[in-house]
């Protein structure tokens, strides 16, 4: 779909990086929000600097190759296996965005999400989209090998809380117009664990400083504790030395 401009783009692409520091990374949304699809779905990737007032030019990259595309809007009418890839944009009034994968698939069947990885608590929403929105009866879907979910009709499959037991490999199986008993590739969902807030930075100071702290501490006491014994000793000794002038007494002084 798009003529490859020449490896030179990658050293724009790295440039990029480094000129526009200090500006906000541009933000690359999808519409239609999968990042997986069938051949021949449309997607449109859109650019968003972050200001009040749109940009109206951006430019892109797939797979760090810069595309002639300059609109602030990246249309895929009829997406292909090609079109696969890491995509990057900005505007002139932006940095370098993060790279969004994009993943074409030549299937009847995908399983489509909102996110792959989601937070212990989130709602997981999958999607079992099939080619040319071909219709599929008897949608069934998957966790690690067994069935979840059966429905007639609906193609959706909604999880309102994540839990760990949710984590694993999905896929989802259905007949295409009644008639093609076909399955999606699997995909793997993440459910990270309960996030703990991180600690504040005076705190996290303190406790990294205590083993050394307590080192100091430790060192100086018994420092302390060896100077008073020795001072004891020392005039325990000259006390019985004075008294009793054992020979041990002379060798050791
Ligand atoms: C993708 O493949 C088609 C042929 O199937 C070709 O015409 C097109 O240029 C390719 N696009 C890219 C970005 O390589
Ligand atoms: C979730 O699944 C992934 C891949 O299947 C695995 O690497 C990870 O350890 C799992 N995490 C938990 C909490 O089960
Ligand atoms: C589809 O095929 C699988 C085996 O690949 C089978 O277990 C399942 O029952 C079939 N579904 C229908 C509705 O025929």
């Amino acid at each position: 779909m798009w003529r490859l401009l020449p490896p030179t783009a990658l050293l724009l692409l790295a440039s990029a990086g480094t000129r526009a520091e200090g500006l906000p990374k541009a933000e690359l949304s999808l519409s239609p929000e999968w990042d997986r699809l069938l051949e021949q779905d449309p997607v449109t990737l859109t650019c968003r600097g972050n200001r009040v007032e749109e940009d109206s030019f951006a430019r892109w990259w797939h797979n760090g190759t810069l595309l002639p595309c300059q609109a602030s809007s990246l249309s895929i009418a009829a997406a292909r296996v090609n079109d696969s890839g890491e995509y990057r944009c900005r505007t002139n009034r932006s940095a370098l965005s993060d790279p969004l994968r994009l993943q074409v698939v030549a299937a009847w069947l995908v399983l489509q999400a909102r996110r792959w990885v989601v937070q212990t608590g989130d709602p997981i929403v999958m999607r079992c989209h099939s080619w040319k929105n071909l219709t599929v009866y008897r949608v069934q879907f998957f966790q690690n090998g067994r069935g979840k979910k059966f429905s007639r009709h609906n193609s959706e499959f909604h999880i309102p809380a994540a839990t760990s037991e949710h984590n694993g490999s999905y896929f989802c199986r259905g007949m295409i117009q009644d008639r093609r008993n076909e399955s999606s590739e699997a995909v793997q969902v993440i459910v990270l664990g309960v996030a703990t807030p991180p600690a504040p930075p005076g705190k996290l100071a303190i406790v990294s400083l205590l083993p050394g702290l307590l080192f100091v501490l430790d060192t100086g006491l018994y420092l302390s504790v060896r100077r008073d014994l020795r001072r004891a000793l020392k005039k325990g000794r000259s006390d019985t030395t004075t008294r009793s002038k054992s020979p041990e007494d002379k060798q050791e002084q």
